[in-house]
């Protein structure tokens, strides 16, 4: 049976990547095959794209440059990394995938959300996710928390002014309205424990309902 795809998307300081870190834990307790990556990274090749897209002395980037390097950081890990898991019929749990290029390049970098689908939808054929979560966070309080936090690096993203952010954000609201049904929401500003509860309600079911199909 081909495998299970779910990405996970927010602004910044949403508290996926803890978050997706417990649901690995759980899924791999009850004795699932999990492949828990990131995007953009994930690979080798991918992870140095990253380092060249998020580099804080790059603000010479052209948004368009900006937005095929995440599209060639895509298209690399699918192929490499998630693809052949798909096909091992393993869940594959993704950090950001195409819906963050829609929300931060199509949207908030004003690239047009058709655009960047079109480079996308080149970069990715049919895979799209079974499903995704969007932790909603107001860039505010994102923003903030990832501040508070010494240890955490800053990137070239992170450093944009909050109308950046808040573009991001109802760029996410827009991409979400284009397609709800594979879209599911989650409150990310409950405690921690709650995130969790609520993403493995949805992570379980999506497992059981492909499990059944
Ligand atoms: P991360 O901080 O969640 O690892 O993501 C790195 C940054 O890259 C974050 O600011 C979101 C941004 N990003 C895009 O702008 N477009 C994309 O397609 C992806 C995957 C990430």
């Amino acid at each position: 049976m081909a495998g299970l795809f779910i990405s996970f998307e927010g602004p910044e300081g949403a508290g996926k990547t803890t978050v997706l870190q417990e649901i690995t834990d759980r899924l791999r307790a009850q004795g699932q095959d999990v492949v828990m990556t990131r995007e953009p990274g994930g690979i080798p090749i991918a992870e140095k794209i990253r380092e060249v897209i998020l580099d804080s002395n790059h603000d010479a980037m052209d948004s368009k440059t900006e937005a095929l390097l995440y599209a060639a950081a895509r298209r690399q890990h699918l192929v490499e990394k998630i693809i052949p898991a798909l096909e091992q019929g393993k869940i594959v749990l993704c950090d950001r995938f195409i819906d963050s290029s829609l929300a931060y390049q199509g949207f908030a970098r004003e690239l047009g959300i058709e655009n960047v689908l079109a480079i996308n939808l080149f970069a990715i054929e049919q895979y799209m996710p079974d499903c995704t979560i969007f932790f909603d966070v107001p860039p505010e309080v994102g923003l903030a928390r990832i501040w508070k936090d010494k240890d955490r690096e800053r990137n070239r993203l992170d450093l944009e002014k909050m109308d950046f952010h808040k573009r991001v954000y109802k760029g996410y609201q827009e991409v979400m309205r284009l397609d709800s049904e594979r879209i599911q929401v989650v409150d990310a500003q409950q405690t921690p424990a709650q995130v969790v509860e609520n993403v493995w309600r949805i992570v379980s079911s999506e497992v059981n309902i492909h499990k059944d199909s």
